[in-house]
């Protein structure tokens, strides 16, 4: 499984990597004579190897200084470039995709380079030696985070996708490091980093437009209803039919930062809630989610993204509560789409944890998965779930039984961390959206 912290995190040495690393091979070299000899013959054979193939396995120097397994994902030539200069853009298998980037040949170790693999060969070798089914089942258990597609989904997916366009964003008094492809408009094909008006979400492609932008646009928070603030907090809701532009474009930056999500043109169905931390130069873009204004699966919640550089901090939670406080206005139990992300799930693993725990620690007597669903609006599926993880459901004579020993709750509810930022529901004013007309 891959690594969960993004890479400004690692940076500051809070990563907690736990791989195999290696140092570059040290060849083991004999006297003065056998130095010049190898070392030529190693010239030859590196030569030989370059260009690297895309698909050629290989290790490679990461900003640890340690070396990690990747694969080359795709390859671009150099401006100033001798028949052998390349770039390489390469996945480090052990973590998410959010950490692939584009690396200098002089960060791999050539060395290591395994025995080039021809994908469709290889491809072709399994799928006669396996049924269909055992070949699927590799390929998804291959991929973390994206458990719920299927195995020909996810190749379309990950070659559209495969690499990352945008670099970086400035949006408000950030700039972010972005973590995976975005279907930016073609005009925007050629630019590394682009510049966010952190009030109506439009991009340009240069600082000056947006300076000059700034001046101009009079948005001083997203558009659509403040249905929620509690001190410096606020809540926007945002019809994607009102504000078709703003939600594509939210879309759009959002996508950045999300895997495996393709709202990008439907907003029409689909509500924004935007948090914001609110100050005197206005209300600042914190998170979001989006939410079908009508679905048939009981979804509650489409997307969710906290912006990187407010994360951790417990807004995620804080989201996630906010949805199912939704829910219950509505009278509905919640469930988030599918797939989630290894991060959504962290997140959600904490929430259902922490709020089931939390009522059967006070509860006296029995309660059914059916009345904390009533009492939490999280799907009886969900809360199956995370109490079977927790080892607290016990099957008896055809039905299932929670087992709460409250030393158990307590050990479990530490080990859920956090509760993160509270939802005073009391400032929340909203009704369930009604079609118009
Ligand atoms: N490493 C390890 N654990 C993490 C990390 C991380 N980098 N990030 C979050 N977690 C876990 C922790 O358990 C954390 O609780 P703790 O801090 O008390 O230990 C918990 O998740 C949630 O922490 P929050 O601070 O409440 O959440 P945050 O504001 O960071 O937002 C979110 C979580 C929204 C998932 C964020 O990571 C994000 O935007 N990720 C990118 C987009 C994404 O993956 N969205 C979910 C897709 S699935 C869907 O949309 C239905
Ligand atoms: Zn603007």
């Amino acid at each position: 499984m891959g690594s969960l912290d993004s890479p400004r995190e690692r940076e500051n040495g809070n990563g907690n990597v736990n791989v195999g690393c290696r140092s570059p091979g040290d060849p083991k070299l004999g006297d003065g004579g056998m130095i010049v000899v190898e070392s030529e013959a190693m010239k030859k054979r590196r030569a030989s190897m370059l260009p690297l193939e895309v698909g050629t396995r290989v290790m490679c120097r990461w900003r640890d200084s340690k070396y990690h397994p990747v694969k080359v994902i795709e390859r671009r030539k150099m401006h100033s470039a001798g028949p052998n200069d390349y770039e390489y853009y390469v996945h480090y298998t052990e973590f998410n995709r959010r950490l692939d980037e584009w690396v200098k040949l002089e960060h791999l170790d050539l060395d290591s380079v395994e025995t080039v693999v021809d994908e469709k060969v290889e491809d072709k070798v399994t799928s006669l030696k396996m049924t269909r089914h055992q070949k699927r089942k590799i390929d998804e258990t291959h991929v973390e985070g994206h458990e719920e597609l299927d195995a020909a989904s996810l190749r379309e997916h990950e070659e559209f996708t495969k690499v990352k366009n945008i670099a970086t964003i400035e949006l408000g008094r950030y700039e972010i490091e972005t973590w995976y492809f975005s279907p930016f408009p073609p005009e925007y094909n050629d630019c590394v980093k682009l510049y966010f008006c952190e009030f109506c979400l439009n991009f340009m492609k240069r600082k000056e437009q947006l300076q000059r932008h700034m001046r101009k646009c009079d948005l001083k928070h997203p558009p659509g209803d403040e249905i929620y603030r509690c001190g410096t907090l606020s809540m926007f809701e945002v019809d994607g039919k009102k504000n078709k532009v703003y939600g594509q474009n939210l879309c759009y930056l959002a996508k950045l930062f999300l895997d495996h999500k393709t709202l990008y043109y439907d907003v029409d169905l689909f509500l924004f809630y935007v948090l914001c931390e609110c100050d005197d130069r206005g209300c600042h873009m914190v998170g979001y989610f989006s939410k079908e204004k009508h679905s048939e699966e009981s979804y509650n919640l489409a997307c969710i993204l906290t912006l990187p550089p407010y994360q951790r901090k417990g807004y995620g939670k804080f989201l996630i509560a906010f949805s199912y406080e939704l829910s219950k206005k509505e009278g509905k139990v919640g469930t988030p789409e599918r797939p989630l992300s290894d991060l959504g799930l962290l997140s959600y693993r904490g929430y259902w944890t922490r709020v089931l725990l939390d009522i059967l620690k006070k509860h006296k007597g029995n309660i059914s998965i059916k009345e904390l669903s009533d009492m939490t609006a999280i799907k009886a599926e969900d809360i199956l779930a995370t109490l079977q993880s927790l080892e607290l459901i016990q099957y008896r004579k055809g039905q299932h039984v929670i087992c709460a020993d409250p030393k158990v709750l307590d050990r479990h509810l530490k080990a859920a961390g956090r509760g993160g930022l509270e939802v005073d529901v009391s400032k929340l004013i909203w009704t369930p959206y009604k079609e118009q007309g």
